[in-house]
């Protein structure tokens, strides 16, 4: 009995982390496909993958179809017309491990004699693949999902390293190949400090602009911005040669770029070497890379060898670690953001890392300090991984000084001396004094501007603070009040900028309800939360009121995100500004939806659980399509309940004693099935890519019926 109910604990545990990992994961794929701001670095998601990867392989009884580990990231964007790939962009299997990619090389070495490998660099930016008919450029699609991209052929033109018309004239007719859009380090730090000087937010790292500028509506833009493209892998009809390396040769003849610095080994030895030799050399690249790239050179042996689901068996990527520096911790600062919250900043003797100089590293919070146990004065090891901002991974014990005095985390706030405050698990301090601290208040105007936000074009950060030395704002209602005028007479303001700035603030008004909620700045309600909390609660009004049971109906509210939306509304100011806001124009509430039918017109549903197909969201939002109304608690009123994965035991015994129907995901599906059109939301939630297991990627069209363009050797990416 003992012994089971050990079990259960520890099963139950597993399932907690298998979930919590999910979680995890789904939130970092979308920081960086969707969002080009990853918060980890690869290693750490690749290290968080595999965990999970592992608990899932151990225990399948907690398979799940939509866990992040089957599904590949998608960088899809409405805007640009999405093409399917002809043969689907498959990734590589990754390595950080030298002894792995030696038994890759012993397990192909098995079954052929005499391999050889291509070694290539694993360059860090954006996937692409260039279609070219009778040697010229036809077509240049993004990975997507990997079966579907994105057409950014306009935008692919302007780079100059893109072959439009082909050299020579043994190219074939038609063919595929696929390269790397990258950002050189010259073009992403002239970049990065026009978007500062801008006051807009910075990218990443190269990887995210190149992606984020291929991404770009205008091509004139895209242009300005410097990219280059080196291409690696190659398939069409009638290739010149039965090889990779060959052919890639033949490629650079026709005109692409491609790389030169790609060696053909014969053994494990010779593999090592190149990778120990361009470890270090690639820091002197000007462009980032992150890897090396290890393929079976002849295409026969690549055949035989096939694909998993995911990648082909014939590569594999050996990933870089991360690169490190050592330095000199000169002293700790201490910033205050919009929210209040104090970040210990790192101030370092500058040094080299990664392709740019690095003076300053973020610390995170006091207990971070303490638990490297880092000293002012302490040389220090500098990572650079997704991040933005490098961080401080450890000190060398060895080189620390005798009169080295322990860090001692400050009590006041360094900008308006209020004392600070800590929230319970939190690990971060916190200045108190929202209203009265400069950082806090500029913060929040700036956040409030954002492009995700309110996108008040012309006003960055420089603005804002001339506007508040001025006087003329305060706080983010003060902005519609301000006249061409006031701003024309600023310093460095002409006439033409006030007008373009006041035409924005007027544009803003238009801004939907959910931005404007993310733009208000609430403690971590991101732009996310604030689309679910926008989409649950349809208004301002019903979302001021809601409790923390109500609150934590909608996606992605636990009880953190609850209590600080209770905490934001119960503060007079907010509210007033809220007031203005709303006196002003602005949107607060979500846009009407045309009703797909009224079956459950006067019903009142309630949602509890959790659910295989559909997110409480979009359940919610089928009951209301429907012409019903969503209840948060169970009562004498309510007509039935729909009804997940572990529903709470107190909702289900209310249910029962006032015999109310419990409908079941799919019955309710079913029910309002019947109802809808073609069009209903039910339906299109379900529009997911299925990844099917296969031997060798299938083309992803129909072939044309009149022409006879089936790849010979081609279909091999
Ligand atoms: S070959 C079937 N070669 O790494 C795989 N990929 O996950 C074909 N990459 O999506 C890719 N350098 O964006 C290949 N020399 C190289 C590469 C490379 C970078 C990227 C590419 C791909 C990812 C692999």
């Amino acid at each position: 009995m003992r012994d089971t109910n050990v079990n259960m604990v520890s099963q139950n545990a597993i399932k907690e982390q298998i979930e919590g990992l999910r979680r995890e994961l789904n939130y970092h794929n979308h920081k960086y496909y969707v969002e080009n701001a990853p918060e980890i670095s690869d290693f750490d998601f690749d290290a968080k993958m595999r965990l999970l990867q592992d608990l899932e392989a151990a225990h399948p009884e907690y398979a799940d179809p939509n866990s992040p580990s089957v599904r590949v990231g998608s960088d899809r964007c409405s805007e640009f017309q999405s093409v399917e790939h002809r043969y689907p962009m498959l990734s590589l299997s990754n390595t950080y491990s030298i002894e792995e990619l030696g038994e890759f090389i012993e397990r192909i070495e098995r079954e052929a004699a005499d391999v050889e490998f291509v070694c290539e660099l694993k360059f860090d930016g954006t996937a692409i693949s260039l279609t070219y008919e009778n040697g010229r450029l036809l077509r240049a699609v993004t990975r997507g999902d990997g079966v579907q991209g994105d057409d950014v052929t306009a935008n692919v033109r302007t780079i100059r390293s893109v072959p439009l018309v082909l050299s020579g004239d043994d190219y074939p007719a038609y063919f595929e190949i696929r390269g790397e859009i990258l950002m050189p380090y010259s073009s992403f730090d002239r970049i990065n400090a026009e978007r500062e000087a801008a006051g807009e937010q910075l990218f990443a790292n190269p990887r995210n602009a190149a992606a984020g500028t291929l991404k770009q509506q205008q091509s004139a833009i895209v242009a300005k911005r410097g990219l280059d493209c080196v291409l690696y892998q190659i398939a069409g009809d009638a290739l010149p040669f039965a090889n990779h390396w060959e052919n890639l040769q033949a490629a650079r003849r026709w005109g692409f770029k491609i790389s030169d610095k790609m060696q053909i080994c014969h053994s494990a030895k010779e593999v090592f070497d190149y990778i120990a030799y361009w470890d270090a050399e690639r820091k002197a690249l000007p462009f980032p890379t992150d890897g090396v790239v290890i393929k079976v050179n002849d295409f026969a042996l690549r055949r035989a060898l096939g694909f998993t689901a995911k990648s082909p068996r014939w590569a594999v990527a050996y990933k870089f670690k991360a690169e490190q520096a050592l330095t000199r911790l000169e002293s700790i600062s201490f910033q205050v953001g919009r929210t209040g919250a104090i970040t210990p900043v790192a101030n370092l003797a500058p040094v080299q890392l990664a392709g740019t100089t690095v003076k300053r590293a973020t610390l995170h919070n006091a207990e971070q300090i303490a638990a490297l146990d880092l000293r002012v004065g302490d040389m220090v090891y500098v990572e650079k991984g997704g991040e933005i901002i490098p961080k401080i991974t450890g000190s060398e014990p060895a080189e620390r000084s005798a009169d080295s005095r322990p860090f001692e985390m400050i009590a006041e706030c360094p900008e308006c001396g209020t004392p600070l405050v800590r929230y319970e698990g939190e690990a971060k301090h916190y200045c108190p004094n929202q209203s009265g601290c400069r950082p806090q208040i500029l913060g929040r105007i700036i956040h409030f501007i954002r492009r995700k936000a309110l996108d008040i074009d012309g006003l960055g950060a420089e603005t804002v603070e001339l506007l508040f030395e001025s006087g003329l704002i305060r706080d983010v209602a003060d902005l519609y009040d301000l006249r061409a005028v006031d701003l024309a007479s600023l310093p460095r303001l002409g006439d033409k900028s006030a007008d373009n700035i006041i035409r924005s603030i007027n544009r803003s008004r238009e801004v939907p309800f959910n931005r404007v909620l993310f733009g208000l700045g609430i403690r971590f309600v991101g732009e996310t939360t604030a689309k679910h909390l926008a989409g649950f609660f349809r208004n301002i009004d019903a979302l001021m009121v809601a409790q923390r049971e109500e609150l934590m109906q909608s996606e992605e509210v636990g009880e953190k995100i609850a209590d600080s939306i209770i905490e934001y509304f119960a503060d007079e100011a907010n509210c007033t500004i809220i007031e203005r806001l709303r006196t002003a124009g602005l949107q607060f509430e979500a846009e009407q939806r045309a009703l797909h039918s009224s079956l459950l017109a006067g019903k009142n549903v309630v949602i509890s659980g959790k659910f295989i197909d559909h997110t409480r969201d979009e359940l919610k939002e089928l009951i209301e399509l429907h012409g019903g109304k969503n209840q948060s608690g169970v009562g004498a009123n309510t007509d039935f309940i729909v009804a997940g994965e572990n529903m709470g035991p107190a909702k289900l015994q209310k249910a029962q004693k006032l015999g109310i129907s419990i409908l079941s995901e799919a019955e309710f599906v079913a029910l309002i099935a019947e109802e809808s059109d073609s069009e209903s939301v039910a339906e299109n939630a379900k529009n997911e890519p299925q990844n099917e297991s296969r031997n060798e990627p299938q083309p992803t069209q129909k072939e044309p019926a009149q022409t006879t363009q089936q790849p010979v050797q081609g279909t091999l990416f």
